[in-house]
């Protein structure tokens, strides 16, 4: 979508956050234990605990309501703590795919429509409104998008699956997919090559974003 489709778009409404929108297929234990391991198996990593207790809120509507209460009561006073003694706050309601890393800690303010699968977010990122009175328009990120520090995503925009986000970049329109964006606001600096059309070409080095963003984080 484009952004001039974007001025037509309206934002459809959000997740109500009454069922559980875990992903589908995977039990809440193994999705638990792979989360760890997309956190190199730290359960000291804060962006651990905070997408842990996310999968938690999600699980819990999946019971009985009668049943559901004391869950609910910890889940609330689990968010809490995540989001006192990690910085990070990612409501329940979020659509959250599979293997999201967030990496560090703080300022984390992580109000999505959705993130997709394979998604790396680093701290003081912001995914929110635009303006307080725009509550439905808030952004979708889309399958393996990585995201610099620094980085705020504002309003009913999404961010194409593959694409990087440079560190401290305004984010105010749609990226396309495979785009490497970033400034105020941020812009599409280059187009990253689908792995499908490396092939085609032949080209020697293939490299991912899973792999940037790998190479990015050593710093
Ligand atoms: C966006 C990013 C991935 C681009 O890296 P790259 O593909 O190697 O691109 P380059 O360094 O060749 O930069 C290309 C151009 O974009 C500019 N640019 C790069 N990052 C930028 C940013 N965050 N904001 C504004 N401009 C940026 C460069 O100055 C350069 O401009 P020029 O062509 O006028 O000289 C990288 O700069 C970045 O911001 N990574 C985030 C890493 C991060 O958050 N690390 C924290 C770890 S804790």
């Amino acid at each position: 979508m484009s952004a001039n489709d974007k001025k037509k778009r309206v934002a459809p409404p959000l997740h109500r956050g009454d069922t559980n929108q875990n992903p589908p297929g995977i039990g809440i234990l193994r999705l638990l234990l792979e989360d760890l391991r997309t956190h190199e198996r730290n359960p000291f990593e804060q962006g651990f605990w905070a997408v842990a207790v996310h999968r938690f809120g999600n699980w819990r509507m999946g019971l009985p309501k009668l049943l559901r209460f004391p869950f609910t009561l910890f889940y609330r006073f689990l968010n809490k703590w995540v989001e006192w003694t990690c910085g990070i706050t990612l409501p329940y309601t979020v659509k959250l795919g599979r293997r999201v890393r967030l990496w560090h800690h703080s300022g984390m303010i992580l109000h999505a429509r959705s993130i997709g699968d394979d998604c790396h977010i680093r701290h003081n990122t912001t995914f929110g409104v635009v303006r307080r009175d725009q509550n439905n328009e808030i952004p979708t990120i889309e399958d393996r998008v990585d995201i610099g520090c620094g980085v705020a995503v504002l309003g009913d925009v999404i961010v194409g699956h593959d694409s990087i986000i440079g560190a401290n970049s305004v984010v105010l329109k749609d990226v396309p997919p495979y785009s490497v964006a970033a400034g105020l606001p941020a812009r599409v600096l280059k187009t990253l090559k689908p792995p499908e059309a490396q092939e085609q070409n032949g080209d020697a080095v293939v490299q991912k974003p899973e792999a940037v963003a790998e190479v990015q984080t050593v710093a």
